[in-house]
Formats: C-alpha cells, structure tokens, sequence
C-alpha cells in the first residue's frame, strides 16, 4: 500500500492526526496493533482543554460532546480542612469539558470510515524503515500476512512504549519518576460534588472527578508497589468517603466498580521529536504526571501543530512548519511539564517529606487561597495555554 503519512497508534494522537489530514484530502492510514474494542474501552483521561474541543468542533465529529460533554467553570484544591474553588470561567473567560478520552476515541473512530480514515486494527509486528531516506515504509503482519506501506511521512503516535521513540535511537531525554501511583475507581454513581476536588489530605492526595452526573471516577494515591489485590472495593469506598467527608457537597456514594487500576506516576520527556521522516507526537514523546490532567491534551495540542505543518508542506511544499514542529511543540510541552509536576508536588505526600515541607505545601495553598494572581496562573494553565 501507498499513502502520504503512515500513522503508528490510534490513540487520541493518532485518530485526531489522521482526521486533520483526512480533512484537507491528504491520504493516511492508522496501523493499531490492539482490537477496536480494546481501544475504545480503556479508561483514561478525562479533562478536555478548548485547545482538544476545539479540534473536534472544527472536524465537525462533536455532536457527542456537545450533548454530553459536561463544561466546568471551576475546580477545587483542598487540603484537610480548606478548600480553594479556581474560579476558571471568572479567571479566564475559558472552561473544561469532563468527556472521557474513551469517548473522544469512540467518536473518532467511529467517524472515520466516513471520512476516509483507514485504521488497520490488529496490525502486529510494526517496524519502521528508511526514516533517513526520502523513501520510508512501515511493515506489520496482520492475519499472519505480511504487509508494507510506503509512506513519505511517518507519524509515531504510538504512545510511551511503542517502537517509534526506539527508531529515533539516541536523543535528549529528560526523566522524573515518583515514589507512588493513582489507584482509580469508576463507578456509576453520582458525583460527590459538582466541581472536580484535588486533596491533599493527612492520608495522601485524592481526586474526586466525573464523567457524567451519574458516573464518578476517584483516585487516591498508593505507593509504587501496592498490589492492587490489596484493595477490594469496600476498602477503596472507606478511604475516599473519609478523604472527602470534609470536603465535598455530599457524602461518597458507592456501586460496583466498572473499572479499577493503579497507574503510576512520571514525568518524561524525549525532545528528539524528529529524525529524518518520522516525526513523534503525544505519549510517545513525553509522559506527564496525571495532576492537571494535561497528557491527552498534550497529544492534541501536538498533532494540531503536526497536522499543520505536513498540510504546509504537502499542499504548498512548504518544509519551514515541519522544520519548526519541534521547537514549536515542546514550548507547549515543558510549560504542560512544568504545570503538571508544580501541582503533583502541591498535592501529594512524598514519602521522604517530613514536617517542614509539609508546611510548604499549607502555605502554598493559603497563598493560592488568598491572591488572585496565583489563581490566576493556575487556572490559564489549567484551562490549556494557547497554542
Ligand atoms: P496512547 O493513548 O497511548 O495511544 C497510543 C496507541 O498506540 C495505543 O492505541 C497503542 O495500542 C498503540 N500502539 C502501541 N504500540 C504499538 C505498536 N507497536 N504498533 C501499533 N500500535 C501501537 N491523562 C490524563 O490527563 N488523565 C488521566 O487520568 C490519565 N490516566 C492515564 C492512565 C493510564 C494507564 C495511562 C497509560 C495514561 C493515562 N493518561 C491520563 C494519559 C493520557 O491517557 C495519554 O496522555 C493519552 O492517551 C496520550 O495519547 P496518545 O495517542 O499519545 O497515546
Ligand atoms: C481525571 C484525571 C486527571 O488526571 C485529572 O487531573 C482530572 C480528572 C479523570 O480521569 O477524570
């Protein structure tokens, strides 16, 4: 097969690219190597910034969202006996949208054979070839066949482990890892309060967040090693009842988990986002801690910037945008960094933390409670800074 761009994961970085593309004619494929139902259930994000909502509305695919995506004007940070409300909307003049990035793959990918968005599932084995010639190709197998596109660009959008940030060899990398995790639960039971709730409690951070008025998603943090068959439902409901008791509008209700996991947490970012013809964009070039919510709008925000230049250069054979896609996307990159790594630090108890760090973090949030410039920069941070 022939095409223009060869497009490795159909994850949100991948599926939001090859609509772009697709939406100013430009022939791609997507080549997935999980099934369609293994893409469009798993649970992730759930924070949409206008930079990610505005790409929908723009591709037209938002009717979904527009009819149940849930717009946020405010979000809390609390500690054990304050709460400071962000007021966003009176900040900025800007909101979130809570629709789960299960969601948003849904829509993409049900919106693509209409389009002429090719997505080849199950494709296994992939490797990429000739980046540094003008002739690249992916092969895969697929069914036991195998199989080769030739491409005359090569997008990785194959998320932190797949093989794209491998084909790029040696680059800068830059890395923090931190000594716990986020255990997740998603139930269908209402919201314990209308706004999302970022704790810092005596117990460890805890997140109260939404995807619908009748379906909640909490996460409390848990060391690195904690074994997620330490913590049968009750247990987890107990913790996050006595974490947002004092906190949140209404007492926690419980039901039955549809999904419950512990991710851990990083910051990570591989600068390297271009070697000869493959070019890198999302989770495959950097990974931020969950506080702040800002990897899957990341990826958005990379792939508009991606879209952009290989429509420059394919329509108007313009290489100046693809030349300046990395510098471009890692000025949005670090700043998200910066962001998600200042609020992890605000919010969770480090194990190696004593007392006087502690009161760091009580004076920070007094702080932040009492000026509004510092509500300021958070919420425009939180919101999505410009692209
Ligand atoms: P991905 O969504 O990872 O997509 C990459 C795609 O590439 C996948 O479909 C994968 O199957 C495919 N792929 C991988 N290897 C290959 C291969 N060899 N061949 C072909 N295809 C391949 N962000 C938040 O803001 N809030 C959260 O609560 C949150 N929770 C998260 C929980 C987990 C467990 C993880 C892993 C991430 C979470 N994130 C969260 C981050 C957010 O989901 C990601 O930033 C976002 O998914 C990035 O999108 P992406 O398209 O770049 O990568
Ligand atoms: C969710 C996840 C986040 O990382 C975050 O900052 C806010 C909400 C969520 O899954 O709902």
């Amino acid at each position: 097969m022939k095409t223009r761009v060869a497009i490795i994961g159909s994850g949100p970085a991948g599926l939001l690219l090859g609509h772009l593309l697709r939406a100013e004619g430009i022939d791609c494929v997507v080549l997935e190597r999980q099934t369609r139902d293994y893409v469009e259930s798993r649970i992730r994000a759930g924070v949409l910034e206008t930079v990610t909502t505005d790409l929908l509305h723009r591709l037209g695919i938002d009717q979904r969202l527009n009819a149940e995506g849930m717009v946020e004007d405010g979000f809390n940070l609390a500690s054990d006996d304050q709460v400071v409300r962000i007021d966003i909307k009176a900040l900025t003049g800007r909101h979130v949208t809570v629709y789960g990035q299960t969601e948003v793959t849904r829509d993409l990918i049900e919106a693509a054979p209409a389009r002429g968005l090719d997505i080849v599932f199950e494709a296994k084995d992939v490797e990429i070839h000739g980046i540094d010639g003008d002739a690249p190709f992916v092969t895969y197998t697929k069914d036991g066949e195998s199989l080769r596109v030739d491409a005359q660009f090569i997008a990785g959008c194959d998320g932190f482990h797949g093989p794209s940030r491998k084909a790029i060899g040696d680059g800068a990398e830059f890395e923090r890892a931190y000594p716990f995790g986020w255990l997740g639960i998603l139930a269908d039971v209402p919201p314990c309060h209308p706004e999302l709730i970022y704790a810092n409690t005596v117990d460890g951070f805890a997140l109260a967040s939404m995807r619908s008025p009748t379906r909640s998603r909490y996460y409390i943090q848990v060391p690195l090693t904690e074994d997620i068959r330490n913590w049968p439902e009750e247990r987890l409901w107990d913790e996050l009842d006595r974490r947002f008791a004092p906190l949140a509008d209404r007492p926690v209700v419980r039901g039955p988990a549809l999904e419950m996991s512990i991710a851990p947490l990083r910051s990570y970012v591989f600068e390297t986002m271009r070697r000869g013809r493959l070019f890198l964009a999302g989770d495959a070039a950097h990974i931020v801690p969950p506080t702040g919510a800002k990897g899957l709008n990341l990826a958005a925000s990379d792939v508009a910037y991606l879209a952009d230049a290989l429509i420059a250069q394919v329509k108007r054979d313009d290489e100046a945008a693809l030349l300046g896609y990395q510098a471009r996307a890692l000025a949005r990159i670090w700043k998200a960094e910066r962001f998600s790594w200042t609020l992890t630090k605000l919010m969770h108890r480090f194990p190696d933390d004593g007392p006087f760090e502690h009161r760091m973090q009580v004076a920070e949030l007094d702080y932040v409670a009492g000026s509004r410039a510092m509500q300021t920069a958070i919420a425009e941070n939180y919101v999505g800074l410009p692209l």
